[in-house]
């Protein structure tokens, strides 16, 4: 049986009470790449092919439940009342585990940088037999991890730092933390772990000896360092999203984006980019973009839950919130925000303009400075902009209003009611005019400076 026929059963510890990021929310609720740290861990899961999911979460963490529900509606949770240890943790999911799986995974919800094919890569040597895999890696510096303790090859046992001899200290190969199990021995496994060692804790990598005693074999999956980054501080949450800033620029890059500096572009994990997108420096791309073929997003710009069409342009210092959507080979210029509207094909909005809760038509022009007015303190109103209409600079359109087709509305203008189709709207004071006035003026000024 291959791993991708085979079930597999997934436990994620996330009780960490990461108290060293100095945080009101639980460690496992920081984002990278603005996705939890959880839900990249069980996003690479499902991905892996997990068939179920169990999230052992400390006492009193609805918010945690909340989250893991939120990207794996049928996960199951359960609580770790008192933390014993990592194989303690596992066993919270006992009744999970005594079901019939033939892979188990445990992973930790504060590594959020592990890929997909790695986990599936941990699968691998239980369809060949193997009872555990650990997932092993070179450290730069071992300090505080479990060392592995092979000979010829053979995986015999982990050491952890604070138990492991002078000798043992030497190793650098590491445990990752993560692990497989064959599911058929899991529980067995587990229920033999004890607490004598000297944090008086009950460890998960004692399955590796005690799966030997059993006449089993362990192996390992050799991963890179990078993979297994642990996030306990606020340190630790920037250095993890700088990998997967990396990771993901080059993953759009490879796709046939230009990216003009990369290390200045903060991408999301869900950030979707066309090819031939071209994204100037200093962009930043919040949760929910989409970036169709060919469309250049300029320097200075920051977009989230937003969508631009093909050949479209966007900024330099454009806003693009929540609802936005550019249609194709619209203008979206400078200083310009957009919340929930919409801007039809070739639609202009060029320079230093509020569009929220609107719809722009085809080749609209809007001038320099409109603003739709769509709050009232309360409520929010719509602005509906017909195709070909012109909005005059610096103009005021006080919704619920809908500007019709191919309408003018006159510079300056305060719009409270709706204007139909090719008429022209004026909002505003009539000029006055008094030819002369300004000689006047100066001289009876000279004539009273000083006096
Ligand atoms: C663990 C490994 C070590 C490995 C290292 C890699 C064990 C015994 N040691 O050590 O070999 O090199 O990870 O980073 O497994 N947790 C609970 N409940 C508990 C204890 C821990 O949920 O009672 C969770 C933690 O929140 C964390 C994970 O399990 O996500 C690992 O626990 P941690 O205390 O960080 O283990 P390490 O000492 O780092
Ligand atoms: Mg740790």
């Amino acid at each position: 049986m291959t791993s991708s026929t085979r079930s597999c059963l997934a436990i994620v510890l996330a009780a960490g009470e990461g108290t060293r990021m100095k945080s009101e929310k639980p460690k496992v609720l920081h984002e990278v790449a603005n996705r939890s740290m959880l839900g990249h861990v069980l996003a690479a899961l499902t991905g892996a092919g997990a068939t179920q999911t169990a999230v052992v979460i400390g006492p009193d963490r609805e918010d945690v439940e909340k989250e893991a529900r939120k990207i794996l509606p049928n996960a199951q949770i359960f609580v770790q009342r008192e933390r014993l240890g990592t194989a303690h943790a596992v066993l919270s999911a006992r009744e999970t585990l005594a079901g019939t799986h033939d892979d188990v995974i445990i992973a930790f919800g504060d590594t959020p940088l592990i890929r997909t094919e790695t986990f599936a890569k941990l699968r691998e040597p239980l369809a060949e037999g193997a009872a555990v895999v650990v997932m092993a890696f070179e450290a730069r510096n071992p300090h505080g991890y479990g060392r592995l303790i092979q000979v010829d090859g053979q995986l015999l046992a982990i050491r952890e730092h604070k138990d492991a001899t002078e000798a043992e200290r030497a190793i650098t190969l590491c445990n990752g933390g993560l692990m497989a199990l064959r599911g058929d021995l899991a529980l067995k496994l587990l229920e033999k772990v004890g607490n004598d060692n000297s944090k008086g804790e009950y460890y998960l990598t004692d399955v590796v000896e005690i799966a030997r005693a059993l006449g089993e074999r362990a192996a390992i999956a050799v991963v890179p360092e990078e993979e297994v980054h642990g996030v306990n501080d606020r340190a630790q949450l920037a250095a993890a999203e700088r990998m997967i800033q990396e990771r993901l620029r080059e993953a759009v890059m490879a796709s046939g984006v230009t990216l003009v500096a990369p290390e200045t572009v903060f991408l999301s994990h869900d950030t979707r980019l066309g090819q031939d997108v071209i994204v100037e420096p200093h962009v930043v791309f919040g949760p929910g973009v989409i970036v169709e073929s060919g469309a250049v997003v300029h320097s200075f710009s920051h977009l989230e839950g937003a969508r631009i069409a093909s050949g479209a342009g966007v900024g330099p210092f454009a806003r693009l919130r929540p609802g936005a959507a550019i249609g194709p080979k619209a203008k979206v210029g400078n200083f310009v925000e957009i919340k929930n509207a919409d801007l039809g094909p070739g639609a202009k909005v060029s320079h230093l303009t509020y569009l929220g809760d609107a719809s722009v038509g085809a080749e609209a022009n809007i001038g320099a400075g409109t603003i739709t007015c769509n709050y009232d303190g309360y409520n929010k109103y719509r602005t509906e902009i017909g195709e070909g209409a012109f909005i005059g600079s610096n103009s005021s359109l006080v919704a619920p209003i809908s500007i019709g087709k191919g309408a003018f509305v006159g510079s300056g203008s305060v719009i409270t009611d709706s204007v139909p189709a090719d008429s022209l709207a004026l909002g505003r004071g009539r000029q006055i005019l008094k030819e002369g006035w300004a000689v006047d003026f100066r001289a009876k000024a000279k004539a009273t400076k000083g006096k």
